[in-house]
């Protein structure tokens, strides 16, 4: 980034509110990582989408692109976390790979981090998913003893793949991190591959913690066909939804599910470089986020994985402005507005918005 739009954008401040810790992973944090474990034979072509792909999604203009686009989610995707776990497996490992990607979202303008992970053990390492949270928190206070200028919070995060008891073990391992963690701990989220398992299995994990008070952010339509589990789990309801790239008619969703979307107010985690690398979405310029922002529905600009998509959230802000045509002032408009759906309490959107208006060039006010 380098010229002047490309400044605006970093300058912006952001929030950024859907960040899975391992898919954040930076090049320059991979390539320390790969150094560390040569004997894994790891490169950084196993760890990130290139910009071969990107360059050829890119190209796609409006009227190359099909409506009702409904491929599978790539499980190429998911092959690329795995790589990363095995470079990312012991506590040493977390709270470097932690305190880089929360310094990289910051340098990039970011200015409240709402980071998720899946808590894993590791037996070769002794590491355990209690000591994973709490490495992520010494990290999360680590950024902050350096003063460095970003409020960051943490969702436990629960791999669908994992089954009923693992949520119900994750849930109860967050509640009590949620009382431990002055207000670092602060909800759950529920992703992994979403052509796996069904969110029945995982109702009572998910209710459990929204009555204990934890946030829910979910992964919820992120690939067709799956109707009924949106439908089932909208009712607990969840306080943000990740995607929800198919809950709309046009995109083989139903009206039905958007009504309860709206009628619950419940704001969508919108990831554009990830739903297209991910090929979940044809091209940049049928992303749902039109469909979302013309109807005037919250909606959050996140990066999702922004090591695996080689993208940042200066990038997906730049990215959704040219493609949808938003003014400057849209754009600074669309991230204060962020600030009304993070998990944190009314005290920090308020210093949060305090920010924003010492930050805001005289010509929007
Ligand atoms: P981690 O939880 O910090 O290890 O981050 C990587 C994990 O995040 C993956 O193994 C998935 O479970 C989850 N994840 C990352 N991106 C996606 C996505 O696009 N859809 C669903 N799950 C995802
Ligand atoms: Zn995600």
């Amino acid at each position: 980034m380098d010229n002047e739009a490309d400044t605006f954008y970093r300058e912006l401040p952001k929030v950024e509110l859907h960040a899975h810790l391992n898919g954040s992973v930076s090049f320059q944090t991979i390539e320390k990582l790969i150094r560390r474990k040569p004997q894994l034979n790891i490169e950084h072509s196993m760890t990130a989408i290139g910009k071969g792909q990107r360059r050829t999604l890119d190209e796609c203009v409006k009227h190359h692109c099909k409506t009702n686009y409904k491929s599978k989610n790539n499980p190429v995707c998911f092959q690329v976390f795995k790589v990363i776990h095995q470079l990312v497996d012991s506590e040493e490992d977390i709270f470097m790979v932690a305190t880089d990607v929360i310094k990289e979202f910051a340098a990039d303008g970011v200015k409240y981090l709402e980071l998720r992970s899946t808590p894993r053990e590791e037996t070769a390492t002794g590491l355990t998913k209690r000591r994973y949270i709490e490495t992520v928190i010494k990290a999360i206070q680590q950024c902050k003893k350096e003063r460095v200028d970003i409020d960051v919070r943490f969702l436990v995060a629960i791999d669908r793949r994992n089954g009923s008891q693992v949520a119900m073990e994750t849930v109860q391992l967050a509640e009590e991190f949620f009382l431990s963690s002055d207000g670092l701990v602060i909800g759950i989220d529920l992703s992994g591959d979403p052509t796996v398992g069904h969110g029945r299995d995982l109702l009572s994990a998910l209710q459990r913690a929204k009555n204990s008070g934890l946030k829910l952010s979910l992964h919820l339509s992120e690939v067709p066909s799956q109707h009924d589990e949106t439908d089932l789990l909208l009712d607990i309801p969840p306080d943000r939804i990740g995607h929800g790239t198919f809950l709309h008619p046009e995109m083989g969703g139903s009206q039905g599910l958007v009504d309860k979307v709206v009628q619950k107010n419940i704001p969508l985690e919108l990831c554009l470089t990830s739903n297209v690398k991910g090929q979940t979405v044809q091209c940049y310029a049928e992303h749902h986020f039109k469909y979302w922002y013309h109807m005037g529905h919250p909606i959050v600009i996140c990066t999702d994985d922004k090591g695996v998509f080689a993208t940042d959230l200066s990038q997906e802000y730049k990215m959704v402005a040219t493609t949808f045509g938003l003014s400057r002032e849209a754009v600074w408009k669309l991230s204060q507005q962020a600030i009304d759906y993070i998990f944190a309490p009314v005290s920090v959107k308020e210093q949060l918005k305090q920010k924003w208006r010492n930050l805001q060039p005289q010509e929007f006010k």
